[in-house]
């Protein structure tokens, strides 16, 4: 076993990094695995498309199945969910070992995938897709399997992070942030995926199906994006010691762990939370964790070569697997933990209302609290400023006086939490519920 094919499937921004470092870093490659790794060729759609980097034509091929069949590994960065299955089914069926970095499609049919790969005894693995450049699935999958991880938070789309760092250090408005991202190239002409949440969730996904030994599909994920985030907003949650990020929350139910909830939306932090360190378009996974404690893994979450190093770093690992023999294990699901619905998941709940400014209001809030069974953490009020003193006398002298008060909860069920927030919606004096964000965190 001198030499081991490696068949590239696709050749965007990270394919071509990928090629460029298995023909650049050849000698050093060798030495790591104990065998060559040839790039035996690259199938593409459009043999005649521009690329990042110069690469030798004749390794190009539209025939990506009969690139398969003669492969010893498949690094499929292809993505979409056909013919990308095909390929890596067909590549398992060969007895290849697979590399991709497909989160849509192991958030989709990951169970499929790692059945038939466990069967053939060959290595899948996905490090580029959670996170990019991060290390993070290996260390969960690998490093901390002797642990009991309980909790998985995460900074995972580099796009609303930026798009919300961006909120919150230069207070502008959510489609202005967008703008800039796409400006510089982190949204894409369509950004839904990223701004909806999708992203995150597929990415959720596989965090908690790898830290709960629980398959994990994309349609439990509870999933909000950043869209309806405000610069006022961010504005309160500064003011009162928080940032708003859009994290992936993999966690263990409080009661000992009976199930697992994963979710994804806009979540206030406090400002010293290691999380709320992230900013621009980078990445980061807290791991919280009963004999390690606490983890962070911080870098880069997308981009060609950030996402090639983790793409290597695969094939080293099933190359070595392939010199040395044994069989893969490409995934461990035996504790089969139920999923838990968002309604069952403890939180606190920020909540910002508009209401009256008269006597009486406080307590009539207070009592829908109490009758909910929740908690309140922190009351502040502040009145609103046109209907107040000099201002209001110079504006509207009819308007009535309003007030803005922003509360935020001790930890309830969310069930509960949002049965409140209905309630107070239907109180005479409550004008409007202006934002209602989750807290974690705390
Ligand atoms: N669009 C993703 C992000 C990168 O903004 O982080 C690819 O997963």
């Amino acid at each position: 076993m001198d030499t081991l094919k490696v068949a590239l499937l696709g050749c965007g921004s990270v394919g071509s990094q990928v090629a460029r470092i298995l023909r650049d870093d050849t000698d050093a490659l060798t030495d790591r695995v104990g065998a060559r790794l040839e790039l035996a060729g690259i199938a593409v759609r459009n043999l005649d498309a521009d690329r990042e980097v110069e690469l030798d034509k004749s390794l190009f091929t539209t025939d990506a199945e009969s690139l398969v069949q003669d492969a010893d590994i498949v690094i499929e960065l292809m993505g979409g969910i056909e013919p990308a299955r095909t390929l890596m089914l067909s590549a398992i069926g060969h007895g290849a070992s697979v590399v991709t970095g497909n989160k849509a499609l192991l958030a989709e049919d990951g169970p499929t995938l790692y059945e038939k790969a466990d069967a053939a005894g060959v290595q899948l693995s996905f490090e580029a897709a959670v996170a990019g450049a991060i290390p993070i699935l290996r260390p969960i999958r690998d490093s901390l399997a002797g642990d009991k991880i309980t909790r998985v938070l995460g900074i995972v789309n580099g796009t609303t992070n930026y798009i919300l760092d961006q909120m919150d250090t230069t207070g502008a408005q959510f489609d202005d942030a967008l703008a800039d991202a796409k400006a510089l190239g982190y949204a894409e002409a369509d950004p839904t995926a990223d701004i909806e949440g999708h992203d995150a969730a597929a990415k959720g996904a596989i965090l908690a199906s790898l830290a709960f030994h629980t398959r994990f599909p994309r349609s439990e994920v509870h999933c909000e994006g950043i869209t309806s985030v405000t610069a006022d907003d961010i504005a309160a949650a500064k003011d009162a010691g928080y940032v708003i990020k859009l994290l992936a929350i993999c966690e263990l139910q409080d009661d000992g762990g009976s199930g697992v909830s994963v979710r994804v939306h806009p979540t206030l932090l406090p400002r010293e939370h290691p999380l709320a360190a992230v900013h621009g378009a980078f990445n980061a996974v807290f791991v919280e964790a009963e004999s390690a404690g606490e983890l962070m893994f911080y870098g880069q979450g997308a981009g060609g070569t950030p996402t090639a190093s983790a793409v290597l770093g695969d094939v080293v690992s099933a190359a070595r697997r392939i010199v040395l023999g044994g069989p893969g294990r490409t995934e461990s699901a035996a504790a089969r933990l139920p999923s838990r619905g968002i309604g069952t998941v403890e939180t606190s709940y920020y909540i910002g209302l508009d209401v009256a400014d008269e006597s009486g209001v406080l307590a009539k809030i207070a009592q829908v609290f109490a009758d909910h069974g929740v908690s309140i953490e922190t009351m502040r009020q502040s009145m609103h400023p046109h209907t107040s003193g000099v201002a209001a006398a110079s504006a509207d002298p009819e308007a009535k006086p309003t007030a803005e008060l922003r509360i935020v909860t001790h930890r309830g069920r969310d069930a509960a939490l949002s049965r409140t927030v209905e309630a107070v919606k239907q109180l005479e004096p409550v004008n409007a519920v202006t934002s209602v964000l989750r807290v974690e965190g705390v």
